[in-house]
C-alpha cells in the first residue's frame, strides 16, 4: 500500500495561461515545456486503512494548507472512498516560487497514488488527473520536450523530441527563493477576467505553437529562442495589463533579461523564459552554459543558480 515516486519540473517554452473550464482545471491554450533533469521532487504515498485522516508532510514539515489540493487530487485518482493516506513530498528546490514545484508534485503523486491503489493507468490518463489539479503537471508525466493540446473537454500530451535528441542546458537564476504573492490559478482566473490582451493571447497560441514545433523538430536553437521569448513576454503583458496587475518580477529578474539578452546579442546561444515567479530560466546550448552561469552569478540580487540539462518523466521508485 506504499508508493514512492519522483518527478521533475517542467518549464514552459510556449506557456499555458488562463483556463477554459476553471471548475475543470483545463487550459486554454495548448503548451510546449522541457522537464529539468536536476531538480525533482520525490512523492510517497502510504493507503493506511487504521489512519483516521490524511497527513501530508512537505520537506520535512507537516503542512496543513496544501492539503485540500493534495486530498482533492487522491480523490479523483482513487475515488472519494479510498483509505485515508499518509503523503510525503520532498523537493530539492524552492517550492511555490515559480520553479514549477505543483508540476512535479502532482504529477509524483499521481504516479505513486495509482501504484499505491494498485491501480494500473496509461500515462495519459495519468497526465489527465495531474492536470486537473494543476495545468502543467500534465506535461511533467514525459520526457524531453512535451507538448500538451487541448482536444474535446481534456487534454492530450506527447514528448516530440527526447532530451537525448536535442541535449539543451538550463541555467536557473533564483532572484527570491521566498513563496509567490499570488497563485498561478488565481492569477490566472485574474487575467481571463479583465486582461484587455487575454483574447489576442488565446487567438494567437496556436501559431506560436507551431513555431516551436517546427523549432524543436529541426533543432533550430535561434527559431525556438524567438519564439519562446516572444510568447513568455507576450504571456507576462497579458499579466501587467490586468486588473489588479499581476507582476512576478523583480529587479534582479530585469537584469538578468538585460544580461541574457546582451549575450544573445554577441551570438552566445541562449534565451530567457520565465514562469509565474521571479525565476529567470536561461535555456542554452551545452558549450555556451558557462559563460551564461558566470553572467547571470554576477547580477545583483541572484542569491543562487541552479544548472539542469532536460530530463525524464515522472516514474514509480518504489511500490
Ligand atoms: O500549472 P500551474 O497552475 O502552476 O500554472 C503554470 C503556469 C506557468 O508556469 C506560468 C506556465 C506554464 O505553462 O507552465
Amino acid at each position: 500500500m506504499l508508493a514512492i515516486a519522483k518527478a521533475q519540473p517542467n518549464i514552459a517554452l510556449i506557456k499555458y495561461w488562463g483556463k477554459r473550464d476553471p471548475e475543470r482545471n483545463l487550459p486554454a491554450v495548448g503548451s510546449i515545456s522541457v522537464t529539468l533533469s536536476e531538480l525533482f521532487t520525490q512523492m510517497s504515498v502510504d493507503l493506511d486503512a487504521t489512519v483516521a485522516v490524511d497527513q501530508l508532510e512537505v520537506n520535512g514539515a507537516t503542512n496543513e494548507a496544501l492539503l485540500p489540493r493534495v486530498q482533492l487530487c487522491l480523490d479523483r485518482v482513487l475515488g472519494s472512498d479510498r483509505q485515508r493516506a499518509r503523503v510525503v513530498s520532498q523537493s530539492n528546490f524552492p517550492i511555490a516560487a515559480g520553479l514549477a514545484s505543483s508540476a512535479s508534485a502532482f504529477s509524483a503523486l499521481v504516479v505513486a497514488a495509482a501504484s499505491a491503489g494498485g491501480q494500473d493507468r496509461s500515462t495519459s490518463e495519468l497526465a489527465s488527473l495531474a492536470g486537473a489539479s494543476s495545468g502543467s503537471a500534465a506535461r511533467s508525466l514525459y520526457g524531453g520536450f512535451a507538448e500538451l493540446e487541448n482536444y474535446d473537454d481534456d487534454v492530450r500530451v506527447a514528448s516530440i523530441c527526447s532530451a537525448s535528441e536535442w541535449p539543451l542546458r538550463v541555467v536557473v537564476a533564483i532572484t527570491m527563493a521566498g513563496p509567490k504573492a499570488t497563485s498561478s490559478g488565481e492569477a490566472m482566473e485574474i487575467s481571463r477576467k479583465t486582461s484587455p490582451f487575454y483574447s489576442r493571447w488565446v487567438d494567437q497560441q496556436a501559431e506560436d505553437l507551431e513555431v516551436a514545433r517546427a523549432a524543436v523538430g529541426a533543432r533550430d536553437f535561434e527559431m525556438l529562442a524567438e519564439v519562446s521569448e516572444h510568447n513568455c513576454l507576450k504571456m507576462h503583458s497579458v499579466m501587467w495589463a490586468s486588473r489588479p496587475p499581476i507582476m512576478y518580477w523583480n529587479s534582479a529578474t530585469i537584469e538578468c533579461m538585460q544580461v541574457i539578452r546582451e549575450l544573445r546579442s554577441q551570438g552566445v546561444a541562449v534565451f530567457f523564459t520565465i514562469d509565474a515567479g521571479p525565476q529567470l530560466k536561461a535555456v542554452c546550448l551545452p558549450e555556451d552554459e558557462n559563460r551564461v552561469q558566470t553572467a547571470l552569478a554576477a547580477v545583483d540580487g541572484v542569491s543562487d543558480i541552479m544548472l539542469s540539462g532536460i530530463g525524464d518523466g515522472a516514474a514509480l521508485v518504489q511500490q
